[in-house]
């Protein structure tokens, strides 16, 4: 029997242990706030930080919602940032990725302050990640980890497969598998647009982590019978449907399911554990920011 891997739930149970954590850092007097900062019409991007405004109300945490002209000058967003770090009233802050190219985006990485980075982007954040001593653990392969923990899948020993190599996902997924810790101690192959012997490197694995953003690519002949598969894909196609479009993952799930152990949908499977881990790391932030012991 093949287990779905139900992201809503366990992001339900996430956001009742924050909410917690949110009631906690109140009594201390302190209200958690994360800002979302926006430049970019992209509707998917809009999608996503609107989403994460609510997912904030929802919890208790206070959210700040900055919207920028996509074609303002770049001096504007780190203006706009530089205000951010400087609140007391914002623990965390986001910069919804990908900026317009004229803005460089390693440098808007690097104006956040490292200890309000809920990303885990700044240089800081990613080398104490790498050295095994991470702050903020980036929200997407933090809820990953979450995901194979609540459905005890066993990463010590385990041959897992990273297909992609994205600063976002791919590079500190491999990196949190190879820790010497819990839901680590995996051994780690990352696969990429380069990669010769896909197939070949799938075919061993016990973990499928797919991050390379390309829709259904990797199907049920690739895989290794009972292997967990976990889909970060969204992708749209083209779809007769009333919006036009269809979301995907880089799975495909009729046949990956019928090989699989376990296997994540998409959507309900990763997506909802991003938004979760964000508010997770959101309260850190906070409980760090005025050293008030918070319970995650
Ligand atoms: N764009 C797509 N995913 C992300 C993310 O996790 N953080 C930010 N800031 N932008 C993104």
């Amino acid at each position: 029997m093949t287990r779905t891997i139900d992201g809503n739930a366990v992001a339900a149970d996430v956001r009742d242990d924050v909410a917690e954590c949110v009631a906690t850092l109140e009594a201390a007097g302190v209200t958690p706030g994360l800002a979302t900062v926006l430049m970019s019409e992209d509707p998917a991007s809009e999608t996503y930080v609107s989403m994460k405004q609510r997912d904030c109300e929802e919890v208790g945490i206070e959210g700040i919602d900055v919207e920028l002209d996509a074609d303002a000058p770049a001096a504007e967003l780190f203006e706009t940032i530089d205000d951010l770090n400087a609140r007391e009233d914002v623990h965390g802050i986001l910069v919804q990725l990908p900026v317009p190219d004229h803005v460089d985006k390693r440098r808007v990485l690097r104006r956040i302050a490292p200890e309000k980075d809920v990303d885990g982007f700044h240089p800081e954040n990613v080398g104490r990640l790498v050295a095994g001593d991470a702050r903020f653990k980036p929200c997407t392969p933090h809820g990953v980890q979450k995901l194979l923990e609540a459905y005890d899948v066993e990463t010590e020993g385990a041959d897992a497969v990273v297909v992609g190599r994205s600063d976002i996902v791919g590079k500190p997924m491999a990196n949190l598998l190879i820790q010497k810790s819990p839901v680590g101690n995996a051994t780690t192959t990352v696969c990429h647009s380069r990669t010769e012997d896909l197939a070949g490197k799938l075919a061993d694995a016990d973990i499928v982590i797919a991050a390379a953003g390309m829709p259904e690519f990797i199907d049920g002949s690739m895989l290794k019978p009972g292997a967990t598969v976990i889909d970060v894909g969204i992708n749209r196609v083209d779809a007769d449907t009333e919006k036009g479009y269809a979301l995907v993952g880089d799975v495909d799930y009729e046949s990956a399911s019928e090989v699989a152990g376990a296997i994540t949908p998409v959507p309900g499977g990763v997506g909802p554990m991003t938004r979760a881990m964000l508010l997770y790391n959101t309260v850190q932030a906070a409980s760090l920011q005025h050293d008030v012991e918070i319970d995650l």
